[in-house]
């Protein structure tokens, strides 16, 4: 957002404030600042002028500037009513050599799960792509996507949502104590570089928000279903404020992950790219690694989809 409009809004956030002392303040115009007013009016901010001045009174929209204002964490916002895919956004993003952007969309075209499945996406749900420049071991990498589910899980929870991570990036709702759930989010994480080094990563994260389950696949939930529509806006803004937490504090990861996870001490069947394991998931390690006790052995699966 502009700053001197990201600035006007925090001048009448908490209380009316005349148009000259915003003038001054900011050492611009009062015509300037009547246009900025009028401009954050059309982006969706509601504003009242009453005899006192202009007051910031509601953030009711879903848009880039709404998600920007009063958020937390250094994310600028590339939103889109709708797109093909936040990813490919995001990926184009970061060729060009930006980061810390979060692109965000009403409703995807051609949004892409992992393993190359489609992914459903239509308008409602939390469709986000965060772009970042990770100075990191690229074998630290999964750490990332780690906090993607750590700080969806919470936002959902937050929500009201009785939300947990199915290894290793799968957010969940319990259906039964037998291991069963229904999905809430998946993330996409998708990376450039070499082999010592990161050139950007792209964690995508789709949520099934406010979405009527006949649009969603069988096995899907969302948070309509189970606690009822969410602000997405406020939503958004945990997640990007919680995935920062988490990428300056990767030590912190994978225990948090811990404490949310649905998989451990469970039976689980992992697909691997060398073949299936089938035991029980004991633990993961420190770089995010799933550990499963076949009854012979301990084996340590850094990547696959279970079970
Ligand atoms: C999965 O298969 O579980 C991962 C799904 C990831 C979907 C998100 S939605 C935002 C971003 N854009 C995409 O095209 N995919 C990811």
């Amino acid at each position: 957002m502009n700053e001197t409009r990201r600035a006007i809004l925090e001048r009448i956030a908490d209380g009316p404030v005349s148009g000259p002392d915003v003038a001054e303040s900011l050492e611009v115009s009062r015509a300037a600042v009547w246009k900025h007013i009028e401009a954050l009016r059309e982006a969706g901010f509601e504003i009242e002028s009453g005899p006192t001045g202009y007051e910031l009174t509601d953030v009711t929209v879903y848009n880039g500037p709404a998600v920007e204002y009063g958020l937390e964490a250094p994310f600028s916002v590339d939103y889109h009513d709708s797109v093909g895919s936040t990813n490919d956004r995001a990926r184009e993003l970061a060729t060009d050599g930006a980061s810390d952007v979060a692109v965000l969309a009403d409703e995807q075209t051609g949004g892409r799960g992992r393993l190359e499945r489609e992914w459903s996406s239509p308008a409602g749900g939390v469709w986000l792509s965060i772009v970042s420049r990770p100075v990191i071991a690229p074998a630290r990498a999964p750490l990332y996507t780690l906090a993607a589910s750590v700080a969806t899980a919470r936002a959902a929870r937050e929500a009201g949502v009785d939300a947990r991570i199915k290894w290793p990036n799968d957010v969940v709702v319990p259906v039964d104590d037998d291991g069963s759930y229904r999905k809430l989010a998946g993330i996409l994480t998708e990376m450039e570089g070499e082999t010592d080094r990161i050139e950007w990563l792209v964690v995508g994260i789709g949520v099934n928000a406010n979405i009527d389950d006949s649009e969603l696949p069988p096995e899907a939930t969302s948070v309509r279903a189970e606690a009822g529509d969410v602000d997405r806006r406020a939503f958004v803004q945990r997640v990007l404020e919680e995935f920062d937490r988490y990428r300056n504090d990767l030590e912190a990861v994978v225990p948090a992950w811990r404490d949310l996870a649905l998989t451990l001490g469970q039976r689980v069947r992992v697909d691997r790219p060398s073949g299936e394991i089938v035991g029980e998931a004991v633990d993961v390690t420190d770089s995010g690694a799933l550990v499963v006790d076949t009854g012979e052995e301990q084996v340590t699966v850094a990547a696959g989809d279970c079970e």
